[in-house]
């Protein structure tokens, strides 16, 4: 069987599907694996690399015609999925729900596709969770970009002209970016708070030394899934109520709530920018999806009342190299569910194939996609 990896088309992204490590682990099984030219340039991996792993370095277009199984982060754009033969099996992020024609492409071109993004979030697959990789790594680079940003320290400092109290730091939705936020924050020798819709992870942000701020819910703010619910229009004001004094204080505001399917709560108002100490910086990982913050605009930096809010698009990518590194090894534990004595396996009755798997044999079959 031919693996191949293409190399990144969309704009700002410079991550790679496999990494020449991971790639190595491939041919050790016996597998053929074919890399695009320059494909791990973005993440500072040579074709040199890929070679000595076993690799061939080929042309896109020898991919299209001799590849069982492509490998891409980004899904492929359109006039490349017409390229793909039947029958070959595609894995990348696909946000299949959010992208209903997509579903369709895939479907009519017979392309058995699995989306990175659809793998549960059980016990069983945390070693194949490429959104918890990327997640994690946008928390940490979003704590960074605060640290640049802003005009103070993060830590206390006691200097012989004075001592510098240290920076507050309030992280909004604690889930594994705003988790990671916290740590990096903290790391950095910043106060932190942080606030989340689900009472649950209160202790998970303890643990990392950071004040969980309350906000009384009187409602069921969790799915079964462990992802969070759309509050009602009543919660909704009271979080902004709270929310409201702890930006007062603030110097660091770090947004990474999102609520799956839905465009991402409103936390942030252009009142509470206006009220916020000048020289703060926000730092809004929901850009991409509509923002956290009223003044948000997605790949820009925002100036409103001195108060600087950041955008950022796609961060893991900032990261290129060991974003790449995370995603190949989450590729290959999912690779070796899915591949048995050479051969592709899609075995429905395991849960992580069949909600993984969006379209087989012409067929949708994602159970997320047919239960809408
Ligand atoms: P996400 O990216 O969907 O959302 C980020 C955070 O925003 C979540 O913690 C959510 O509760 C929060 N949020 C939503 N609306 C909010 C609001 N109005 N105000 C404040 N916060 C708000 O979530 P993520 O990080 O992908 O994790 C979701 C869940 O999946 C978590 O329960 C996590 O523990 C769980 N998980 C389980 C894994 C496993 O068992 N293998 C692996 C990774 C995550």
């Amino acid at each position: 069987m031919v693996i191949a990896v293409l190399k990144e088309t969309a704009e700002h992204e410079h991550r790679v599907a496999l990494s020449p490590d991971v790639a190595g682990q491939l041919v050790k099984k016996e597998l053929e694996v074919c890399v695009e030219e320059d494909a791990g340039l973005g993440s500072n991996f040579l074709d040199e690399q890929y070679r000595v792993a076993g690799a061939s370095i080929v042309t896109r277009d020898e991919i299209f015609a001799k590849a069982n199984l492509i490998l891409s982060v980004q899904t492929p754009p359109d006039e490349d999925l017409k390229k793909i033969k039947k029958g070959t099996t595609l894995i990348c992020f696909l946000w299949a729900l959010q992208h209903p024609g997509l579903v369709e492409k895939l479907k009519s071109a017979g392309i058995s596709a699995l989306g990175m993004d659809a793998i549960p979030r059980i016990s069983r697959a945390q070693n194949m969770d490429a959104l918890s990789s990327m997640s994690s790594i946008a928390g940490y680079k979003a704590s960074l970009i605060a640290a640049n940003e802003l005009d103070k320290y993060f830590p206390m400092m006691m200097t012989a002209a004075g001592t510098i109290p240290p920076s507050r730091a309030l992280i909004l939705g604690a889930g594994v970016a705003g988790l990671q936020a916290i740590a990096t924050c903290r790391k950095l020798g910043a106060v932190v708070e942080a606030f989340d819709v689900r009472p649950v992870v209160k202790e998970q942000v303890e643990s990392l030394g950071a004040k969980f701020v309350e906000v009384p819910l009187e409602e069921d703010t969790e799915t079964e899934g462990g992802y969070a619910k759309e509050l009602s229009k009543e919660n909704q004001d009271r979080q902004r109520q709270v929310i409201h004094e702890h930006v007062k204080k603030s110097d660091i505001v770090i947004t990474t709530a999102l609520i799956p399917g839905r465009p991402a709560p409103l936390l942030i108002t252009k009142e509470m920018v206006s009220d916020m100490k000048p020289g703060s910086v926000i730092v809004d990982l929901a850009a991409e999806n509509g923002g956290n913050c009223e003044l948000t605009e997605a790949g820009k930096i925002t100036v409103a009342n001195e108060v600087k809010i950041v955008g950022p698009i796609n961060l893991p990518s900032q990261l290129a190299n060991h974003a790449s590194m995370l995603y190949a090894k989450n590729m290959l534990a999912l690779l070796n569910l899915l591949i048995k004595e050479g051969e592709l396996n899609f075995d429905f009755e395991d849960e992580i194939l069949l909600n993984t798997t969006i379209t087989h044999q012409g067929e949708v079959v994602s159970p997320m996609l047919l239960n809408v």
